[in-house]
């Protein structure tokens, strides 16, 4: 494995020199190196520096030009306007730069972070008996790509679902299991994945429904329930064994749900709020301690001086209940605990939607006072906006309930599979192949809409907008993609993808190249920022360049001389793999054809 320096690298480096080289002092000076449509690239670093050296501009590019080396990367170098820097390269760097990243295999010459540190990622966090819907969506999108990024990146990452497991609503369930204990069947026979997370979902529906409905009705049943929450909190075991039915039977859903989604979803890593109930008790009491928390009505409380609520007073964090009960907060101040310390992380990501955003601000804080978040430790909530139906509003259903997310990937599997049939139009592809490529293209679909905005922001739910060929799609990049593989395929027994770094190359073939040879630097960008949104645009980019390369360069024409093809087909080659490794990092698959 080898590490390729980017041309943008390279040329932003001899720029450095050259600025120090012209003006002694300029050390650390941004050449400020931009892709340009007058040349490849275009520098504006000289003007600020010209002006805080009170030097003319153009005469101090002049010599920044005359400091640089002759080389092999830089062909022309001009000096343009008040004094910016239009820079051509030379084709010959342009494709040895892409050769050298061809053969380094699937990781395409992207270096490692030089100090990889540990980030315990907290995404994926759906809750135990209940069905999961539209927003549970987006903290497994982004949670999943930004994961992949990390550790692409080799960053040592730690996955935690943080499940909801425990509370108060498992005393009722369990009350209701136990005097009904056939309810959950737990066997599910011979069926697949998919079945067996729907039976799961739907006893559990029913259970929940049902126990709900004596627990508001019959007084009896809601002193029983309340009893079993006491007996759970204390570990009873046949309470415990019980509650480990709605858990075991949640994740047989969750599972299937995941897999849907094309996601991986180790059970190690699940660890829900249910994980740190023996430190709860232990964390209050540090707290209490330590004076972090106080007293308040018999609560315990942490207090704010901005925290405050409609009536101008403080509203707390409150970490136990004045009826002894533990809440939210309480586990994740455990959980941030067990983070630091067990599993020595030096930062905490949590993917979680931006309503909650006033909680994670209040245990950060709290945790920070408390000593468990120190200075070498970043605390971050990768916040994400809403999911919204077509009329702008939080998406529902017609008849106004919350979307179940199953049967909106459903709907867009559906979509996209009669998108994938009319494409086929040679009917080449068999049934299977038709029903496989359509999860693909759909779940693929679902996903990039969701990834394509940054997190922050609320984005539309479109499905005909998300499987369109045209526009900025996963289906775009995928066609894309699929695309050159045919003419891969049409090509193979007869030539060989080569780089020919004498021949020149087409305008088209430049844009293209100098792109995928950015890849690495987009990479790094997206997975330190925690910006997925960046490597879509990214892979969007390269795919409309790509078309703009097969509209105006013929790759297997009989016009062209072999080293033509060759060199083509390489460039056709160096694209797919970048889409297919793009894409594979925001956890979107390529197939090779459409
Ligand atoms: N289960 C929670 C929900 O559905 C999300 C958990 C987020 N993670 C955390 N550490 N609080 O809203």
């Amino acid at each position: 494995m080898a590490s390729v320096t980017s041309l943008t690298a390279s040329v932003e480096q001899q720029l450095k020199n050259a600025l120090v080289a012209a003006l002694p002092g300029a050390e650390g000076a941004d050449p400020l190196l931009r892709r340009s449509d007058r040349a490849d690239f275009q520098a504006n670093g000289v003007l600020a520096l010209a002006k805080k050296a009170k030097a003319n501009p153009r005469e101090l590019a002049a010599q920044v030009v005359e400091a640089l080396p002759d080389g092999e990367v830089i062909k022309d170098i001009e000096v343009s306007g008040p004094g910016f820097l239009n820079i051509t390269l030379s084709d010959r760097s342009i494709l040895a730069n892409l050769a050298a990243r061809a053969e380094d295999g699937a990781r395409l010459g992207v270096p490692f972070t030089g100090h990889p540190g540990t980030t315990v990622i907290d995404y994926a966090q759906p809750n135990v008996a209940k069905e999961m819907h539209v927003g549970h969506l987006r903290s497994a999108v982004i949670g999943d790509a930004v994961m992949r990024l990390m550790e692409f990146t080799g960053e040592n990452v730690v996955r935690r679902h943080h499940i909801g497991d425990w509370g108060t609503q498992f005393g009722m369930l369990i009350q209701y299991l136990i005097e009904h204990p056939d309810e959950l069947s737990g066997g599910h026979g011979d069926v697949s994945e998919e079945q067996a997370g729907e039976e799961a979902m739907s006893s559990l529906n029913r259970i929940y429904k049902t126990s709900k409905l004596a627990f508001d009705q019959d007084e009896e049943f809601k002193d029983r329930a309340r009893r079993r929450v006491v007996d759970l909190q204390a570990g009873d075991e046949e309470t415990l064994r019980y509650w480990h039915r709605f858990v075991d039977e949640s994740k047989i859903y969750f599972n299937s749900v995941f897999g849907r989604l094309d996601m991986d979803i180790r059970d190690e890593d699940v660890v829900g709020e249910s994980g740190y109930n023996a430190m709860l008790e232990e964390t209050c009491r540090l707290l209490e301690e330590s004076g972090v928390a106080v007293r308040s009505e018999g609560a315990l409380c942490v207090f704010f001086e901005d925290v405050l609520g409609p009536d101008g007073n403080q509203v707390p964090l409150i970490v136990k209940k004045s009826n002894g009960g533990y809440g939210y907060a309480a586990t994740d101040l455990s959980a941030i605990r067990d983070r630091v310390f067990h599993l020595k992380a030096d930062t905490l990501l949590y993917v979680v939607d931006a309503r909650q955003a006033l909680h994670f601000r209040m245990v950060f804080e709290t945790a920070r006072r408390a000593g468990w978040l120190g200075e070498d430790v970043r605390a971050v909530q990768l916040a994400f906006g809403t999911v919204l139906g077509a009329d702008g509003k939080p998406f529902k259903t017609r008849s106004g309930e919350t979307v179940r997310l199953v049967d909106l990937l459903d709907e867009a599997v559906e979509r996209a599979t009669a998108v994938v049939r009319e494409k086929d139009v040679k009917g080449q592809l068999g049934e299977a192949e038709i029903v496989e490529r359509g999860a693909q293209v759909g779940i693929g679909a679902v996903k990039y809409a969701d990834l394509s905005t940054s997190a922050n922001r609320d984005y539309k739910f479109d499905l005909d907008q998300m499987v369109s060929l045209n526009g900025d799609t996963s289906v775009y990049i995928q066609y894309a993609y699929a695309r050159i593989q045919s003419i891969l395929r049409r090509a193979e027994g007869q030539f060989t993808p080569a780089a020919h770094p004498e021949l020149e190359l087409a305008p088209a073939e430049r844009a293209l190249g100098l792109h995928a040879d950015a890849f690495g630097e987009v990479v790094r960008e997206a997975a330190t920022e925690y910006a997925p949104h960046k490597l879509a645009a990214y892979l969007y980019q390269l795919a409309s360049l790509y078309t703009t390369f097969y509209d105006q360069c013929h790759v297997l024409s009989e016009d062209n001389p072999p080293a033509v093809v060759e060199n083509r087909l390489f460039l056709c080659d160096v694209t797919a793999r970048t889409l297919a490794k793009g894409l594979s990092l925001l956890g979107i698959r390529a197939p090779k054809s459409l």
